[in-house]
């Protein structure tokens, strides 16, 4: 996809040339002179009409007639250079892509200098285009007779970059690429209708991942299930005909089977609700309800690419969530996996089920620190909004380096308080050992409180992504839909990930 050049070309005929510029003051200096001088000095003219603008984000497309080989120029504007980050960069390049996207075009070339500053170094621009290219220009293809229109794709980007060594550009554009990429794997799962993924092919789709990756797997079946007493997901899935998976993959990067980061992700591929059934317009959606699972399997793919020296056992939950003569229903009490024994007051809070017996099961495989993902409440998005993921944790140190991963990638999130309190709340209960819904208050809290009291004394960040899983607008580095997120941000975490002592 991606070929780096020293030299700017102003004889090879493509599709455009893309290139930054910084604002106050607009200066065409370095390579850019190279380019207005080519024009002329008629960038410099268009800046001082105002017919250019350096302002973040701006984007001005000038045909150029063939004087500088590419039929296109785009100039994107990147504001105060002093203000600039590589996230903000991403977003720019975002932006730009989706229009050469919608222009058809497919042989591209990027001027990489033109965006680089004191902040945003050569490789970080070089990851940045990469991955912004991948997030941007992605869409789910659907299942229209006639597509709305007939796409063409970008097909080779050709990435100008004088001042660095090129095959260490090279390397970080395609590490950027994987991330960007897994992104889209994890997007395209979360966008399948339940119909057409169910926990079956979500067992197939990792069994393709660990054939293509060399990674161990374990897929347990319903009758596993029932033998190991994984009462707790097998109690979700009792009303339904498509059967249970607890889907297992795992990366040995280490000589040893320690310090292994377990990431469980919720796998309900349909959420009713069951008999506390979900009201009609509160369905419609719920297809998504896979997005923690869709997570980890895009860090998967990344750690698979990557192959960083970590040890991750990967744990996903799958089953759908429906009513039928033989579903769970509410009083119902169920024993999980880990012996703990659970009332069910509502079996619309499926999802901390699921993962109750994920996680312990991610021990038995030897998981010493824990990460679970899931779009497990409604709660958390009345508490936090739509763009920022919700956090619990039983350790500061652990939390402290998943935080930072997130920041890296631009994928907010808050932590929510975890008091003995809160735990009393869901060990309330008169006839067994838990309770899986004590009530609407904090009820976010309540749902990461849950799957604590499985994780026990071992270090545990619990994400609640049922806010950021989807969004209902396009946006510059994606589309309505599913995000993805949480993809990048648990390979990040994974790959710069230290032991913690205590
Ligand atoms: N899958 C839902 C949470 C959800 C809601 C995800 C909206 C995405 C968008 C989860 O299983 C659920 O139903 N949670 C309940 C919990 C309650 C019954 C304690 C909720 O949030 O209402
Ligand atoms: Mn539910
Ligand atoms: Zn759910």
């Amino acid at each position: 996809m991606f070929t780096v050049t020293k030299e700017l070309n102003f004889h090879r005929e493509h599709s455009c040339l893309i290139i930054g510029l910084y604002d106050q003051p607009i200066k065409f200096d370095g390579v850019l002179r190279k380019v207005d001088e080519q024009f002329g000095g008629k960038l410099t003219e268009l800046v001082k009409s105002e017919d250019i603008s350096a302002k973040n984000k701006s984007i001005t497309m000038i045909h150029t007639f063939g004087q500088i080989g590419a039929k296109r120029l785009y100039i994107v504007g990147l504001g105060h250079k002093k203000k600039v980050s590589l996230n903000k960069l991403k977003e720019a390049l975002g932006k730009t892509f989706k229009e050469v996207k919608a222009a058809n075009l497919e042989d591209v070339s990027i001027l990489l200098d033109s965006f680089v500053s004191e902040k945003v170094d050569v490789l970080d621009v070089a990851y940045g285009i990469s991955e912004s290219f991948a997030m941007a220009t992605y869409q789910f293809e659907g299942y229209k007779q006639k597509p709305n229109k007939p796409e063409k794709k970008v097909k080779q980007m050709t990435v100008y970059c004088e001042a660095f060594d090129q095959s260490e550009v090279q390397e970080v554009l395609t590490v950027g690429y994987t991330y960007g990429k897994a992104v889209n794997s994890a997007r395209n799962l979360v966008n399948l209708p339940g119909n057409m993924l169910t926990a079956t092919d979500m067992a197939n789709y990792a069994q393709q991942l660990a054939e293509k990756y060399d990674f161990e797997v374990e897929i347990l079946e319903k009758e596993d299930m029932l033998k190991l007493g994984m009462g707790a997901i097998l109690a979700v899935n009792q009303g339904s005909v498509q059967p249970p998976k607890m889907i297992v993959l795992k990366y040995q990067g280490k000589d040893e089977w320690k310090d292994v980061i377990g990431l469980v992700g919720k796998g309900v591929t349909f959420d009713t609700g069951g008999y506390s059934l979900k009201p009609k317009d509160g369905i419609v959606g719920m297809k998504t309800d896979m997005g923690g699972a869709a997570a980890v399997l895009g860090a998967m793919e990344i750690i698979g690419e990557l192959r960083p020296n970590q040890n991750v056992v990967a744990v996903i939950p799958a089953t759908d969530n429906m009513v039928s003569g033989s579903a769970f229903k509410p009083d119902d009490v169920i024993s999980s996996l880990s012996g703990k024994t659970i009332e069910v007051l509502n079996t619309d809070a499926e999802g901390r089920l699921a993962l109750a017996d994920a996680v312990t099961y991610a021990k038995h495989h030897g998981a010493n620190y824990l990460v679970d993902v899931a779009t497990l409440t409604g709660g958390v998005i009345v508490a936090l909004g739509a763009d920022t993921t919700g956090v619990l944790t039983n350790n500061e140190a652990m939390f402290e380096q998943v935080l930072e991963a997130s920041y890296e990638v631009d994928e907010p999130m808050w932590r929510l308080p975890l008091f003995e309190k809160d735990k009393e709340r869901v060990r309330n209960s008169k006839i067994a050992d838990l309770n899986n819904s004590p009530g609407r208050e904090g009820h976010a809290i309540m749902g990461g409180a849950f799957v604590g009291e499985f994780a026990e004394d071992t270090p545990w960040v619990h994400l609640d992504i049922a806010g950021t899983a989807t969004t209902n607008k396009d946006y510059d580095l994606g589309t309505a839909g599913a995000t993805g997120v949480m993809t990048r941000t648990l390979a990040l975490f994974v790959e710069r990930f230290e032991p913690i002592k205590d």
